[in-house]
């Protein structure tokens, strides 16, 4: 029996507390102007004191989970990508398993940086499309705010916290028609990680320490990669990018989403941008996003979208779905 790996609900968090750029104008120099005009960005989500990746990740699929009209009881992989976990260790999937209450089979983490949504998705589908697991959650989820230099105007008022999750359900592909994850294309580039890398770790200096990016180097390298991700994965379901009905990018910066849909001759108002309201959420964005476009019902079932991501790495990739 083939089985195709389908996004059957998504769900999104936010954390309460709201960033603006004017507020950071007080914190360091920068203005509003020039964060709206060089990222698009105007105001960000920052987690509470005590509210861990962990949890944003619990109320992302628990709105997934409730989408997809599944429980805990159903749900037999958990993976999370994240570069914030709670803990050294065990993974933050662990500990999103237990608080949601799911009992049974496997939770991991995947770290990609902000690629790593799409990372956990082209691994849960080869478990899924396998017949070795059944149903996942695939989360993204950040509190990146934790390691920001919050004195570096380059890099702190590009990031922001949140999660988005994605229920994938294995279906056999008479039932699932046209739906499913289609193609998938990962890369890294190590001999890349000094453009954006956290100077900390826990067997270099055992701190967790912050952000450090070149990022006029990073955005560079983005419209590039990103739009070879995005041909690969298109010459591999054999359609042109221009077919696509969404394309649902990793919110970075929005002169590098629309770099790219100029060299890709997509057309500005298939974008699903989140960017202006959350910054740059890392593992989170895409998620985020896609759920903003299904929400707003822009999405919808049967539709085709483009995802895609670029990070620290460098790593970058794109996927394919039908939804
Ligand atoms: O998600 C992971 C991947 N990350 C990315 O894709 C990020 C990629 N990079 C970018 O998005 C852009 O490079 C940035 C938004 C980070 C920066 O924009 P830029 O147009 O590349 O600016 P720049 O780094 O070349 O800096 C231009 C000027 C500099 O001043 P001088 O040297 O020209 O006097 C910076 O010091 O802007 C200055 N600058 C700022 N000014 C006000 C840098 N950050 C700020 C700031 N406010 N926050």
């Amino acid at each position: 029996m083939t089985l195709k790996a389908v996004v059957t609900g998504c769900g999104a968090y936010l954390p309460e507390h709201v960033l603006t750029n004017v507020d950071l104008a007080k914190k360091v120099d920068t203005s509003d102007e020039w964060i709206r005009e060089r990222t698009g960005i105007r105001e960000r989500r920052i987690a509470g004191p005590g509210e861990r990746t962990s949890d944003l990740a619990v109320n992302a699929a628990r709105a997934a989970m409730r989408a997809a009209d599944v429980n805990p009881a159903d749900i037999d992989l958990i993976i999370v990508a994240t570069t914030t976990p709670d803990l050294t260790f065990p993974a933050t999937a662990a500990i999103v398993q237990a608080k949601l209450g799911v009992l049974q089979g496997a939770a991991f983490d995947i770290q990609a940086v902000c690629t790593g949504f799409i990372y956990a998705l082209a691994t849960a589908e080869k478990f899924l499309v396998s017949g070795q697991h059944r149903r996942a959650l695939v989360i993204g989820a950040e509190t990146f705010s934790r390691i920001l230099d919050w004195s570096d105007r380059a890099t702190c008022v590009l990031f922001g916290d949140g999660a988005g999750a994605f229920v994938v359900e294995a279906i056999p592909e008479e039932a699932a028609g046209e739906r499913g994850v289609i193609a998938s294309y990962l890369r890294t580039d190590g001999s890349l990680v000094d453009l954006l890398y956290v100077d900390g770790g826990v067997s270099s200096t055992g701190q967790v320490g912050h952000v450090r990016m070149q990022g006029n180097k990073v955005f560079r390298e983005a419209i590039e990669r990103i739009s070879e991700a995005m041909t690969t994965v298109s010459r591999q379901a054999g359609i042109s990018p221009t077919e696509i009905d969404w394309f649902v990018p990793h919110q970075a910066n929005e002169r590098i989403i629309q770099g790219v849909v100029k060299k890709l001759d997509l057309r500005p108002d298939q974008v699903v941008s989140t960017i202006a309201g959350q910054g740059n959420t890392s593992a989170a964005s895409i998620p985020l996003a896609y759920c903003q476009g299904v929400a707003d019902g822009r999405i919808k079932k049967g539709d085709l979208v483009m995802i895609e991501g670029m990070g620290g790495g460098l790593t970058w990739g794109a996927a394919l779905l039908r939804a």
